[in-house]
């Protein structure tokens, strides 16, 4: 299987502050990946450096084998990576509708349409401002906006974070429905329990460094080795 994404030694910093300390990180084509961690650990600025917003100040980075270790990160997302940041960051000032036309779609099967099809909620709030979403309704938009540039492959920062159960579920069925149409996933996640489930690989952080990796169903086998690993402790368990 060929890499999408490859992953080099990356050092990334927030001004003096040394966060990567050496991540280095691979996926393969069709491939849905977890990267686990502690708050903190380092999990989303990986993500910002893959995605160019908080450059590696050293290592190297690769998307379908073209270096975009310097690209800016409208160049990254025109190869086909799409970006659901941390905290859903949509626009409060535009409605759903206009949420959605904000990215260049992309030819491929997402439309706005079948979006609102993924999320009826979606669909019946099309006119409402974007500050009138519910945290799932902004975290469903978030998603769909992704989705639209029909990505190869798809970045997720804590997809599930502040949803009630019932959307956490929702939300990981959409990711196994993406990653059923070829979508290459990197699902950045502190529930374990649904992150290991739907995942072939994992990676565990701590302190910006990958502290483990391996198949998503040995380590879910083993709870304790999560739990120390991660310290993905209640959060797994009550759901
Ligand atoms: N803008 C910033 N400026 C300075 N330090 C930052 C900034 N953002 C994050 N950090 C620090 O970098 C480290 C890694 O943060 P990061 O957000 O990557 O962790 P995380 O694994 O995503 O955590 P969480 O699970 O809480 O989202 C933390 O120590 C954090 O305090
Ligand atoms: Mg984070």
């Amino acid at each position: 299987m060929s890499l999408v994404l490859k992953a080099e030694n990356l050092h990334s910093f927030y001004g003096k502050s040394h966060i990567l300390h050496g991540v280095s990180i691979e996926l393969a084509e069709g491939e849905l990946v977890t990267l686990l961690g502690r708050n903190g650990a380092g999990k989303t600025t990986t993500l910002r450096s893959l995605m160019g917003l908080t450059p590696a100040r050293q290592g190297r980075i690769e998307f379908f084998g073209h270096e975009t270790t310097h690209w800016p990160s409208y160049r990254i997302s025109r190869l086909g990576v799409g970006y659901v940041p941390e905290g859903r960051k949509i626009f409060p000032n535009l409605t759903v509708l206009e949420n959605l036309s904000v990215p260049v779609s992309g030819p491929g099967p997402w439309t706005v349409e079948r979006i609102f099809g993924l999320f009826p909620n979606l669909a019946e709030r099309r006119y409402s401002w974007g500050r009138q979403l519910s945290g799932g309704e902004q975290q469903m938009l978030a998603i769909g906006r992704a989705l639209l540039i029909n990505p190869k492959i798809l970045l997720l920062d804590e997809p599930s974070q502040g949803l009630a159960p019932l959307l956490v579920r929702a939300v990981f069925a959409t990711i196994a429905a993406m990653r059923k149409e070829g979508i290459s996933i990197l699902l950045v996640e502190q529930n374990a329990r649904f992150g290991l489930e739907v995942a072939d690989r994992v990676y565990v952080m701590n302190d910006g460094e990958v502290v483990h990796s391996g198949s998503a169903r040995e380590l879910a086998q083993d709870e304790e080795r999560v739990r120390a690993l991660a310290g993905a402790e209640s959060r797994a368990a009550a759901l």
